[in-house]
């Protein structure tokens, strides 16, 4: 309160003494706008030891060596220490031959919850116990939003997989928990509705999210945590080129009970596509 008080205060004096209004600043904002907007995704977290190894010289050679060869995505640009990646935009789409991923819309929100409603029973063995918000289409839509900042934040990418690139919204697949610095790394995730499941579309999908992974966020690995139990689901992982990690005992917390589950992992080496 105070702190506008005074802002405005400092309004009315620049006018009244004839000052110019600031301009600048203002036709600087569509500008900035425009620019692509870029973070660091390499070395973002290396802590005090590496900063003080980099004043000291040779570790900056090995860094930028390293760090280029391992994690450049296609279009990051290395500055100094640091790996510098444009934010993905939201408006994005990534088609496939029948499948397209992009980033979830409000208006997906009545969508979203039809296929999560009617695909309850066929999910409940695999996926963690739903919130409200999967099923009540305004907060279905509260959650888009923050879907939407979880993306801008390089925090989660959890996208809808929709039928061609204007079709309805068939699932989701998801890159979450992603972390930089030296592990550079996201968790796989995927469901599908009920009415579009063994017809291929998931291993589309999940193919287009790992293109994604290495390509466009410049992701190192991403590792899925699947139910020995879920045949649908490692077979998918498996055909996407995810291979066998080991066994994970009472991992995740899935229909009410800890289970274990199989780890599997793919490495953007095991990419094709992906830059060197
Ligand atoms: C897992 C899931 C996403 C797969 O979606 P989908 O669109 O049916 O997947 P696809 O059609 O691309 O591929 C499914 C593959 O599993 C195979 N499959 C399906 N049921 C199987 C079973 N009982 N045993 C062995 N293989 C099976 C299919 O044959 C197919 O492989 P193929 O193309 O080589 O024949 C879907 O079943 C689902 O939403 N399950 C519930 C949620 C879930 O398990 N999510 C993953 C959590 S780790």
């Amino acid at each position: 309160m105070a702190r506008a008080q005074t802002s405005e205060s400092a309004c009315v004096h620049s006018a009244d003494m004839g000052m110019r209004p600031r301009r600048r600043h203002h036709a600087l904002v569509p500008r900035l706008r425009r620019e692509p907007r870029s973070r660091i995704v390499g070395c973002a977290s290396i802590g005090q030891t590496i900063r003080k190894a980099w004043r000291r010289g040779p570790v900056r050679q090995w860094w930028n060596r390293e760090a280029a060869s391992a994690f450049t995505p296609a279009r990051a640009r290395v500055r100094g220490s640091c790996i510098f990646a444009p934010v993905l935009p939201l408006r994005a789409i990534f088609p496939g031959k029948r499948v397209a991923l992009r980033a979830p819309r409000v208006s997906d929100a009545p969508r979203i919850v039809e296929i999560r409603t009617r695909s309850r029973e066929f999910l409940r063995a695999w996926v963690p116990v739903p919130g409200p918000d999967e099923f009540d289409v305004d907060l279905a839509r509260a959650r888009i939003l923050r879907d939407r900042r979880d993306i801008r934040a390089d925090r989660h990418y959890r996208f809808c997989m929709t039928l061609g690139e204007d079709g309805p919204v068939i699932g989701r697949v998801a890159l979450t928990q992603v972390f930089r610095g030296i592990f550079q790394n996201a968790s796989l995730g995927y469901w599908v509705d009920v009415e579009h499941h063994g017809q291929g579309f998931t291993t589309e999908g999940v193919t287009l999210a790992l293109d994604v992974a290495f390509r466009e966020i410049g992701l190192h690995r991403v590792q899925a945590a699947i139910s020995p139990h879920n045949a649908a689901s490692l077979a998918v992982a498996r055909k996407c080129g995810l291979r066998d990690e080991g066994r994970a005992a009472r991992y995740l917390q899935i229909d009410g009970a800890w289970q274990d589950h199989l780890l599997l992992a793919v490495t953007a080496e095991d990419w094709p596509a992906a830059p060197r």
